[in-house]
């Protein structure tokens, strides 16, 4: 597996490979890898001939008060797990190589954003858009894969690759879940013991919104008021949001319907947890 660092280098190695009449797949991650990111990287090789990588903890898509600083970092727990699923490059730029005079462009998508976690992550999407459209550039990958779990980013960059019609495969994978049903996620291993058992109400509460729906109820905001009550009954629990939308435009569903994205952030203590699930007959 090799290690690339600078983008110039990372660009010659995908000419070379796209030269060799081979495909591309990236997985972009910002590292703190766990099984879900392998998960991805497993669905990308099943895709392409070759796997990148990227490691790069994006400082453009934290607020001022968010986790950037303490985001988890482990360089040789992530490089060994790479290699372990066969890898074929890791690319890991410094945030100096990425924004090296800093950045005066930037890509935005216009509407997805202003739903559901763009409503309290104010520019976040923004940064998200432009960095991966930078990875774009940089390793030229034909597919590029990300995760369910991230609904609305998936869907933001799906968004971003049609409009300008960037020539690269976007493939979504299902959410991977811990045994009792948590959310993979780099950011659980904020929570202590106490908080871990609360954070089960989020996917518990997409399998009682489901259940509520199977049952035959149609109104949302019925369905978002149970859901609400039920998840501050569990300790350190506080609601970002509940949406109940359209999964294509993220926009609010008065009514329920046969694949209506339920998806929701909570901050269980001082770790904002995000989840969500599509609404089955
Ligand atoms: O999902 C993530 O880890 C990040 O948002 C991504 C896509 C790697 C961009 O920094």
């Amino acid at each position: 597996m090799e290690i690339i660092k600078t983008i110039d280098h990372m660009q010659q190695a995908s000419d070379g490979i796209r030269m060799e009449g081979e495909s591309l797949a990236l997985v972009p991650t910002m590292g703190y890898l766990h099984e879900g990111h392998l998960t991805l990287m497993r669905a990308a090789k099943d895709h392409c001939d070759r796997l990148v990588v990227s490691l790069f903890v994006n400082p453009t898509q934290f607020g001022p008060n968010e986790d950037f600083e303490a985001y988890p970092r482990d360089t040789q727990g992530d490089l060994k797990k790479a290699e372990d699923v066969r890898a074929d490059i890791v690319f890991m730029p410094s945030a100096k190589e990425m924004y090296p005079q800093g950045a005066q462009t930037s890509v935005v998508v216009k509407d997805l954003p202003q739903h559901l976690c763009g409503l309290s992550r104010s520019g976040h999407f923004d940064g998200v858009t432009t960095v991966v459209a930078k990875l774009f550039h940089i390793v030229k990958p034909h597919a590029a894969v990300f995760g369910q779990k991230d609904y609305q980013q998936l869907a933001v960059i799906s968004r971003m690759v049609m409009d300008l019609d960037m020539d690269i495969r976007i493939i979504g994978v299902p959410t991977v879940r811990e045994a009792d049903g948590l959310a993979m996620s780099s950011r659980n291993s904020y929570l202590n013991p106490e908080e871990r058992m609360s954070a089960l109400s989020l996917k518990k509460s997409l399998d009682l919104a489901q259940r509520l729906f199977h049952e035959g109820e149609k109104n949302a905001q019925m369905v978002k008021d149970f859901v609400r009550s039920y998840i501050l009954e569990h300790p350190h629990t506080k609601i970002d949001y509940i949406s109940l939308c359209d999964p294509v435009t993220l926009e609010d569903a008065n009514t329920l319907a046969d694949g209506t994205l339920m998806a929701l952030a909570v901050r269980v203590g001082k770790t904002r947890l995000i989840d969500n699930g599509r609404l089955k007959k």
